[in-house]
């Protein structure tokens, strides 16, 4: 990638600097991470695997990830084929090759809002003119496919959405993707979904359409992070036309060689244990879901929608008080670590991430509206 001023990155630098802290950990967006032990025995040979592993020479491996993996990964998918698939450093790696690959000075991206900041920081400190498209809470956070009509020009290189949405749980289902797909079409734009919280959705298919399925210019990224439980694995993945590949390859040479030839090995493990794994997951999501749901139902003074997939609920609340000193305040007098919707560029808000341990859910939300008592006698 070529060296850029970029801005900071609000919800990183918010995590990177309080989430230690947290006695609750509402901040949090992976479902409650597995152990290595908690893996294998999913497997069931452990001691194999370990034997592997202690026996494993740790060269560069296979440099573009081995077939196994990228395999397991087009498995993810209807119309995957090994070729379509990058191996990457996280998510994050991934959308950052994306966009270090096909994004120029003078072209135009589209970028919802809120999302995860890479998709209109990165472009924008790329040179492009980034144009934003709002999702709102009035519209439960999906986009308005009118405003992003008038958006798109010939001049769009890419379209950026992020489905299941962190912060907001909203899904676009498969006919709005197609809507978004023939806007993209006319003006020959690729759209790139951040699917890392694809496999979560709360109802039906646990997998729900990809963006790669549908559109020849379609990229997906993924990752091990939030659906599998495997954050510290920092396996992530693009899956896009072979052409585009080839572009992405170009960037990956400059800046990954490979991923951790253990990080590989366990992943592959993972995928192909993912049906015991999502089950896990998606127990645990509903439950917490529900506890997020009653709490949401029993606070007059907060509003959302409620989160169709992903591991994360964003609260608008109806207090004279600032979001950072909000957070801030909950963290130091109470233990309940969330994330200000000013680290989103969504003031007024309050991420909660409801994938981790139930206990720590519900004990957290308390805190949450003990604190609301305080304000309301301090007359916020
Ligand atoms: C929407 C989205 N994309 C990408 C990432 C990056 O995650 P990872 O690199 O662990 O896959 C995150 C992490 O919070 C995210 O929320």
């Amino acid at each position: 990638m070529i060296p850029m001023k970029i801005k900071p990155f609000g919800v990183e630098e918010w995590m990177n600097e309080y989430e230690n802290d947290a006695v609750y950990n509402l901040g949090e967006t992976c479902v409650k991470s597995l152990t290595v032990k908690e893996l294998l025995d999913l497997q069931g040979q452990g001691k194999k695997a370990l034997e592997e592993i202690y026996a494993m020479q740790l060269t560069y491996g296979t440099i573009p990830g081995t077939d196994k993996l990228r395999g397991e990964v087009a498995d993810l998918y209807k119309t995957a084929k090994i070729p379509n698939v990058v191996i990457a450093h996280g998510g994050i790696g991934a959308n950052h090759l994306v966009f270090s690959a096909l994004v120029e000075p003078g072209d135009e991206v589209v970028s919802v809002m809120p999302t995860y900041q890479q998709h209109y920081s990165i472009p924008e400190a790329l040179g492009a003119r980034v144009r934003i498209l709002p999702l709102r809470l009035e519209n439960e956070f999906l986009p308005d496919l009118s405003e992003l009509k008038k958006m798109v020009n010939e001049k769009t290189k890419l379209i950026a959405i992020n489905n299941p949405n962190n912060p907001s749980g909203s899904l676009m289902d498969k006919k709005c993707l197609e809507e978004i797909v023939a806007i993209a079409k006319d003006v020959d734009a690729y759209i790139l979904s951040d699917e890392v919280y694809r496999g979560l959705s709360h109802q039906g298919e646990a997998f729900g359409p990809s963006i790669f399925d549908l559109y020849e210019k379609g990229i997906s990224t993924g990752s091990m992070s939030k659906v599998f439980s495997l954050a510290g694995l920092r396996i992530g993945w693009v899956v896009a036309s072979e052409e585009t590949v080839k572009e992405i390859n170009v960037h990956r040479d400059y800046n990954t060689i490979s991923c951790g030839k253990i990080d590989d090995y366990l992943a592959g493990i993972a995928l192909e244990q993912k049906d015991k794994i999502l089950k896990r997951n998606r127990e645990l999501i509903l439950e917490n879901a529900k506890i997020v749901a009653d709490w949401v139902k029993s606070e007059p003074r907060i509003s959302y929608t409620k989160p169709k997939a992903g591991t994360t609920a964003f609260i608008k609340y109806d207090y004279r008080i600032a979001s950072r000193d909000l957070a801030l305040r909950l963290l130091r007098d109470t233990g309940a670590f969330v994330v200000p919707g000013e680290a989103l560029q969504q003031e007024g808000f309050l991420r909660i991430g409801y994938a981790n341990d139930s206990t720590s859910v519900r004990e957290g939300l308390k805190k949450i509206s003990q604190y609301f008592r305080i304000l309301e006698k301090e007359g916020k």
